[in-house]
């Protein structure tokens, strides 16, 4: 195998990822590479990552637990402090049950896994993140996908299925920020007996879940919680079955006690709402600032905020402008994104300055002029 002609070619086409190093906590200003930034591409939505009163939490629970969990959760690794969170989730979702995951990408292959012998076909909005199309391969079935966010694309193609199925859809969309029609996409299963399984991995945290009867809910930690892992919620026996057919649940040591102290601390600031408001003023204003100076960002009202550019090179050499003037925004590239969609996506964060907001657009209008 000829590691490095492979590597060659993923450069030639501006694809090559490389790792910046962060020198300092997550959060909206941060030295990276030995630069100081003001950082616009975190999934911190609610900029809990770095919070007091959550490092206050995961210490105590160092202090009370160790630090790591020793075994799975099927083993010794169980603790209460898992436990306690999951009935926290589960309560705050409105659902039964609530399973922890180490992180999002193992939960979906493990909401996957455990389905295996139990559906014929799977649907996918087009867009939906790789690890649920990770999941999909696992599991043999192949990747069909209907066009994005279209309710008749979907119909269309469920009319060609036989057997029990699966729907799939970000209930956020990862790299474009908009979000599905979980409420249709849910009548148009029920009427077809099909499951619908929403990965809601960007809006936990941020907007109200809507979440069906004998629906899958999965929601990951590690962003707008500020923490790390996933969660999977709903009736108390698709939990029960997930405990026992998911290998990704099974075969793996359970996350820190810690870490699930501080995501119920996490849990407790995010009910609480204020870091959402200001987060929610910041995206107002980001798409005021924007619309005033020209600047033609996709539809959405998350804090996900895509500017499309087309290709890689350019995506990436805007991108390269931008750290150079102070600004962290990714870059995000096929196969991420489909071809010829390179784009330029910033994230909102709950600590983010109006003037920060200002200056990185006006920024942006200079480097693209
Ligand atoms: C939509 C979506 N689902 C799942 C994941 C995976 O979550 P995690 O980072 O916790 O593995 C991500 C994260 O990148 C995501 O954007």
């Amino acid at each position: 195998m000829n590691f490095s002609k492979k590597i060659n070619v993923i450069e030639q086409n501006d694809l090559l990822r490389l790792r910046k190093i962060a020198h300092s906590a997550q959060g909206t200003e941060m030295v990276i590479d030995h630069q100081k930034i003001i950082n616009f591409c975190s999934n911190d939505y609610l900029s809990l990552a770095n919070h007091p009163q959550i490092k206050e939490a995961l210490i105590e629970g160092v202090s009370r637990y160790g630090v790591g969990s020793g075994a799975s959760h099927l083993v010794s690794g169980h603790s209460d402090s898992h436990h306690k969170l999951e009935e926290a989730l589960a309560e705050h979702t409105g659902q039964q049950r609530a399973l922890l995951f180490s992180s999002g990408y193992s939960a979906n292959l493990g909401i996957f896994s455990a389905l295996r012998d139990e559906i014929d076909w799977v649907l996918q909005d087009k867009l939906n993140h790789a690890s649920l199309i990770d999941g999909n391969r696992l599991i043999g079935l192949p990747v069909q996908r209907y066009l994005h966010n279209n309710l008749e694309s979907l119909e269309k193609k469920l009319k060609k299925q036989t057997g029990s199925g699966l729907i799939v859809t970000d209930n956020v969309f990862s790299m474009d920020g908009d979000r599905a029609n979980v409420d249709g996409i849910n009548t148009i299963s029920e009427k077809n007996g099909a499951l619908l399984l929403q990965d809601d991995a960007h809006g936990f945290g941020i907007f109200e879940s809507t979440i069906p009867d004998h629906s899958i809910y999965m929601a990951t930690l590690g962003k707008a919680a500020g923490v790390m892992g996933a969660f999977v919620a709903g009736s108390s026996d698709l939990i029960e079955f997930l405990i026992q057919k998911s290998r990704p649940y099974t075969y793996t040591t359970a996350t820190s006690p810690s870490m699930s102290v501080a995501t119920l601390k996490s849990l407790e600031l995010i009910k609480k709402g204020r870091q959402k408001e200001a987060l929610f003023r910041n995206i107002n204003y980001f798409k005021n600032c924007a619309e005033t100076l020209g600047l033609h960002f996709e539809p959405s009202e998350s804090a996900i905020q895509p500017l499309i550019i087309g290709s890689s090179n350019m995506a990436l050499s805007l991108s390269n402008k931008l750290f150079g003037a102070g600004y962290f925004v990714s870059a995000i590239r096929p196969p991420t994104v489909p071809p010829n969609t390179a784009r330029l996506r910033f994230t909102l964060c709950a600590n983010h300055s109006f003037a920060q907001i200002e200056s990185l657009l006006k920024k942006v209008k200079d480097v693209m002029a």
